[in-house]
């Protein structure tokens, strides 16, 4: 939708304009034209492997001193970028990065830090035990080698997560840490992977969950309880939290499903909201993360992935295109077009440089749009609708071959499973060992 302007400038305003006029799609190549895959808004692999590559085997760059409290974050973010670009490392590599991620378990209090000896907190323990689902799988190979999953201390972890439960549901991030829906998010995950989910462990957490849940339709940060079953928002509507929320959510209805009645979101204004965060054609169908704000390529997951965690929540396996009420295939022309650095890596928008952070969470975004609303001529509900065949410019389908649409570019990424952004058979093999090795509750 183009913007109205009213000729009253303001910070905001004068933001969103130059916004705008950065976000611009090339003309489509004619044939004669030497064009690059980005040109052509085609995603570029291999240069993407390389940007990944780099940064794994050269090790960081300087800048990336202040993400020293980052260290899991920084190995979820590139090795589950590789999954989605459907790369597995060697053993060799996964056995060091098993090897980094246990050196920053905490073992006096449980869960891991940010790095080798720093205090246990909940995000990271999310990032390194998502990188230990990536790379720790036994070695079918090698069926007297020991997984690296038998080194994770759950009866530590869980005396960890209960530590940190507050009364009101809620949960710390760290001792005597903030309580906000990151950490929460956080928590579930890495309890539903490791088979560590109890009830009591969850007692209350649905209602101040759902307490987080503004006027706009989205999540904020945290809830302050007013009183009985009252809460109050802590803040603005936000992408980020929103998926935390909603991930939060869907973990605990699929363990304890309210019944009809009982607790539920307004899942009619979240999804109002989820669909206004999509910027028009102006801003290349980008995903804001905030009303007002700028479109980002993170939002592209942090926002995109919260429709797949819809069609989770209410069922749907194979939502067809004239049900989709937001634009996948928009979404993929501000990822192809804007998002891809030229030199490899993905980032927030043009003419900002790369990072880990966004190239992870633009193609995570990416693949949420490649495997949701299908057209209605397509069968499989698991695969997306690439076609080997197609070399079109854009890479979508040629009519002929798709009547309905051009809905997916080639290549296609791997799908991931938006409770956790991990694909799938990382997701089914650590949460079967672990409910094969440990049936116990604690
Ligand atoms: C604002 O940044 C960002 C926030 C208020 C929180 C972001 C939270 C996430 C991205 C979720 C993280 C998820 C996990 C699992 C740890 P900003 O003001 O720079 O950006 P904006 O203008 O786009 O709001
Ligand atoms: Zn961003």
């Amino acid at each position: 939708m183009a913007q109205i302007d009213d000729n009253y400038p303001t910070p905001t305003s004068i933001s969103q304009k130059s916004t705008i006029a950065l976000l611009v799609k090339p003309n489509p190549p004619s044939p004669s034209t030497n064009s690059t895959p980005i040109q052509s808004g085609i995603l570029d692999v291999n240069l993407h492997l390389g940007y990944l590559g780099r940064h794994l085997l050269q090790g960081l760059p300087a800048r990336y001193t202040s993400q020293d409290a980052s260290q899991p974050w920084l190995l979820f973010w590139s090795l589950q970028s590789l999954s989605l670009l459907k790369v597995e490392l060697d053993q060799g590599n996964k056995q060091k990065a098993a090897e980094a991620i246990l050196a920053m378990q905490n073992t006096t209090e449980g869960g891991f830090g940010g790095g080798p000896g720093q205090a246990a907190h909940l995000l990271p323990t999310y990032a390194a035990v998502c990188t230990l689902a990536i790379v720790g799988a036994p070695d079918p190979s090698m069926p007297n080698s020991v997984s690296p999953w038998t080194r994770i201390d759950r009866r530590a972890l869980y005396s960890l997560f209960l530590s940190l439960k507050q009364p009101d549901g809620s949960f710390r991030v760290s001792s005597n840490g903030e309580v906000d829906v990151r950490g929460v998010y956080c928590l579930l995950a890495v309890a539903k992977l490791l088979n560590l989910m109890t009830e009591k462990l969850v007692r209350g957490t649905k209602e101040w969950i759902k307490g987080c849940q503004t006027y706009e339709g989205g999540f904020a940060s945290a809830a302050l309880s007013i009183g009985e079953g009252e809460w109050a928002p802590l803040g603005e509507a936000h992408g980020g939290y929103t998926f935390c929320a909603l991930a939060a959510w869907v973990l605990l209805e699929l363990e304890y499903p309210s019944t009809s009645s009982g607790l539920q979101l307004n899942l009619k204004n979240l999804k109002r909201w989820l669909v206004h965060m999509q910027g028009g054609e102006d801003e290349l169908y980008g995903f804001r993360g905030r009303t007002n704000k700028l479109v980002d390529g993170c939002y592209s997951w942090w926002i995109g992935g919260c429709f797949q965690l819809l069609d989770k929540l209410e069922g749907r396996q194979n939502v067809q295109e004239p049900d989709c009420i937001w634009n996948p295939e928009g979404l993929q022309e501000y990822i192809l077009f804007a998002a891809q650095h030229p030199a490899g890596g993905l980032r927030d928008k043009p003419p900002k440089a790369p990072d880990m952070y966004h190239t992870l969470y633009n193609l995570a975004g990416l693949s949420a749009a490649q495997y949701t609303c299908q057209p209605a001529n397509t069968t499989s509900s698991s695969a997306p609708n690439s076609s080997a065949s197609s070399n079109s410019p854009t890479g979508s389908r040629t009519a002929s071959e798709n009547p309905s649409s051009s809905q997916t570019r080639v290549p296609t990424l791997n799908a991931t499973d938006p409770l956790f952004n991990l694909t799938r058979t990382h997701v089914d093999a650590m949460m079967s060992w672990f409910r094969e090795e440990h049936r116990q509750e604690f």
